[in-house]
């Protein structure tokens, strides 16, 4: 990671949004994020899906080709799923696969736009927020769209930075992920804007273990105390 710590002080690292997933074939789409122990088995989606009340009203940001959807229909709770994501091929895929399921083209950084303040129970974010420039506007838009909870998983756990770093990029697997974000940046937004939160880690270990100590982590944000 030292070489992307370098970057961050210097202030070189990326500034886009990854583009990835618009370019990849609907067969590999269809694969990522299905198979290996990614897909409704892996313990970070059935951790979320227990989070969430029967009945209740899901978002999910940056669905990618819809493996969390078919992990609430197995924990059978959700009334009212909505998928969106900014890749157009994945939507498509996640419709080939999931036909009752209701998938749209949308971005992440412009939720209350598309959808409207509190327009969902729960807002899942699940391994969306490393592959953005940063972490903020996409976090404040879940929130804004969420009545009750806003669920935020990572694959790259956010963590103490030294001197203060808001992101660095550890460059691993350069097409996929992009940041490690600071923990405290992200507690001193949610701070200021009074909203309650609680870390949950080792929700499910990753492959990438030796090399950044990843283990997945969620983050849970709550507009009121409960
Ligand atoms: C690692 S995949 C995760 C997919 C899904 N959340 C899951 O857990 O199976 C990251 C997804 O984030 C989407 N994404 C990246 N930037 C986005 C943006 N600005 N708005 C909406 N989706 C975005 C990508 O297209 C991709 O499908």
């Amino acid at each position: 990671m030292g070489w992307g710590v370098l970057e961050g002080f210097l202030c070189i690292q990326p500034t886009r949004s990854r583009s990835y997933w618009k370019m990849l074939s609907p067969e590999r789409l269809a694969k990522l994020m299905h198979t290996e122990g990614a897909g409704k088995e892996h313990p970070s989606r059935t951790f979320v899906a227990s989070l969430i009340q029967k009945g209740e009203s899901v978002l999910d940001a940056g669905c990618g080709a819809g493996a969390n959807y078919e992990a609430l229909l197995e924990a059978d709770r959700v009334a009212g799923y909505v998928g969106v994501d900014s890749s157009e091929p994945s939507i498509q895929v996640a419709h080939e696969l999931y036909p009752n399921g209701d998938f749209r083209v949308g971005n992440i950084m412009s939720l209350v736009h598309q959808f409207g303040e509190e327009s969902f129970d729960v807002v899942i974010v699940r391994h969306v927020l490393e592959h953005l420039p940063d972490f903020q506007k996409a976090m404040a838009e879940s929130i804004s769209v969420s009545r009750k909870l806003a669920v935020f998983v990572f694959f790259l756990t956010p963590r103490r930075l030294p001197c203060g770093l808001r992101k660095v990029n550890p460059r691993i697997d350069p097409p996929y992920y992009t940041y490690i974000y600071s923990q405290s940046a992200i507690e001193n937004f949610l701070e200021k804007s009074r909203l309650y939160y609680r870390w949950h880690y080792n929700v499910g270990a990753s492959r990438t273990d030796w090399l950044v100590n990843e283990t997945n982590s969620v983050l849970v944000v709550a507009r009121n105390r409960s």
